[in-house]
């Protein structure tokens, strides 16, 4: 027996009510709501529970198969993936439009079935012919690549078990739909559903599923938060469109860690994976160094990555001093000049301070902190930093320089990039076997600057 509903579901968060409602009461949206007509069949929900037969199990008795996983010779994204993909698992990408995830998929497809497995890429977004056209512009043609233009959840299903592939890509679930919901493409309860099957389909026939979802504009993936419970890994996206590199960033993953990030060039052929990213970020190391102009050690996921950072300070003309950040967080330099002002005497409070990180980089972590104070001040002051410095430190309120985590490969990386030194906090224990890089102490900004400054 087929049941009709009626609900009005929040476009943003899932929220679900009776009755029509301006603002959601979840997540604060105005005029989220639309209206969903579900068609409930019993049979089909019992149909998709695959663990009805299973009873409670004690814990030891319960064995277990090792999870298999397979490489997709891209080595950042299995790397991001917590060493390749695990058969069974559901896989989100997400990312902006035109970020590069098509792209992305369509080359680790290539790759995989160069590499004997069969690929089966559904795009619900465009043709044959336009997804020919960019696997030419890769250079993408193994034997075992089949492509699908659908966008019905149903003959979908069907083809997937009709051709049993090792993998599955969908592109994109926002496109895709079910006949069993009267709702439009890219609506909560479509993208709820159809995720819903697709994970059923990826559990019960061993076969990996990889789902790309596009996020809105205030960066949440555009549908419901429960898309994200829902699948075994989530993975972001993101870079600048203007800009060349790509970051892949493991945001939830049940099968690895969450701390590995995939860095990727996007050039006239493709995705190019980036093995050095530090190369990206800093100048090259022999050019001429101006005041405001340093290099930091950051961490993007568990891997250290040298950063220039740059800093322009000026005698204001507005009443209040403008104060420009971009890939650090604004508060965070306004704290930086306060300290600066009350521990070492620095007043700007009639300049105009613009920070800003070279390439596109968002540094969010603090250990950034130091190497954004001696940015400042070396403008401020028309002095130049040595330009084999390295710096890294977060700076506390009375000016103490604290310890950072993964110092050594911090270390490492900037000897490894040519650097002579590097100024660490005081309170960081250094591996006693690095060497070929001299290593500053510093306890507080002062201390920073007598140490640091002076070197030529
Ligand atoms: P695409 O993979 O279509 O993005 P998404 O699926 O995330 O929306 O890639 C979009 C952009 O990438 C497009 O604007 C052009 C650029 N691009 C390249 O620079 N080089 C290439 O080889 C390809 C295929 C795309
Ligand atoms: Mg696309």
């Amino acid at each position: 027996m087929a049941k009709v509903k009626s609900k009005y579901v929040c476009q943003q968060c899932g929220y679900e009510t009776a009755g029509y409602l301006g603002r959601c009461p979840e997540c604060g949206s105005w005029g989220s709501f639309v209206e969903e007509i579900t068609t409930t069949v019993n049979e089909r929900s019992k149909s998709l529970t695959i663990s009805d037969e299973t009873p409670p199990m004690k814990i030891n008795n319960i064995t277990t198969n090792s999870e298999t996983r397979f490489s997709t010779n891209i080595s950042e994204f299995d790397r991001v993936l917590g060493g390749g993909i695990v058969q069974g698992s559901v896989i989100l990408i997400a990312g902006d439009p035109g970020i590069g995830k098509s792209t992305l998929l369509l080359q680790s497809g290539g790759t995989l079935s160069s590499s004997g497995r069969k690929v089966l890429y559904i795009s619900a977004e465009e043709s044959l012919s336009q997804i020919k056209l960019r696997a030419q512009r890769l250079g993408v043609h193994p034997d075992n690549l089949y492509i699908y233009s659908q966008t019905n959840l149903e003959l979908i299903k069907k083809q997937i078990e009709e051709n049993k592939p090792d993998l599955v890509i969908i592109d994109s679930v926002q496109a895709i739909y079910s006949n069993d919901i009267q709702s439009s493409a890219g609506s909560v309860s479509q993208i709820r559903e159809c995720c819903n099957t697709l994970i059923n389909i990826a559990k019960g026939s061993n076969i990996a599923i990889i789902v790309i979802g596009h996020v809105t504009k205030e960066g949440n993936i555009a549908g419901p938060k429960v898309l994200e419970h829902m699948v075994d890994t989530v993975i972001q996206f993101e870079g600048d469109k203007y800009k060349s590199h790509r970051i892949l960033r493991s945001i939830k993953n049940r099968f690895g860690n969450t701390s590995e990030v995939g860095i990727f060039e996007m050039e006239e052929n493709g995705l190019r994976e980036i093995t050095n990213p530090s190369e990206l970020f800093i100048k090259d190391i022999d050019s001429v160094q101006t005041p405001g102009s340093v290099t930091i050690v950051t961490n993007e996921g568990s891997r250290p990555l040298l950063v220039e950072i740059q800093a322009l300070v000026g005698t204001t003309p507005y009443p209040t001093p403008r104060r420009i950040a971009n890939g650090v967080d604004t508060g965070r330099v306004h704290q930086i000049l306060a300290v600066l002002e009350k521990r070492v005497g620095l007043n700007l409070s009639k300049q105009d301070v613009y920070v800003n990180v070279i390439g596109g980089m968002n540094i969010t972590e603090t250990a950034a902190d130091l190497g954004i104070a001696l940015a400042i001040t070396t403008c401020a002051r028309d002095i130049i930093m040595d330009k084999y410095t390295a710096i890294v430190g977060e700076i506390g309120l009375s000016g103490e320089i604290r310890a950072v985590g993964n110092i050594d490969k911090r270390i490492i990386e900037a000897q490894k990039l040519g650097f002579k030194r590097i100024i660490i906090p005081h309170s960081n224990p250094v591996n006693k076997d690095i060497n070929g890089i001299e290593i500053i102490k510093v306890k507080n900004l002062l201390d920073a600057f007598n140490k640091g400054l002076t070197k030529e």
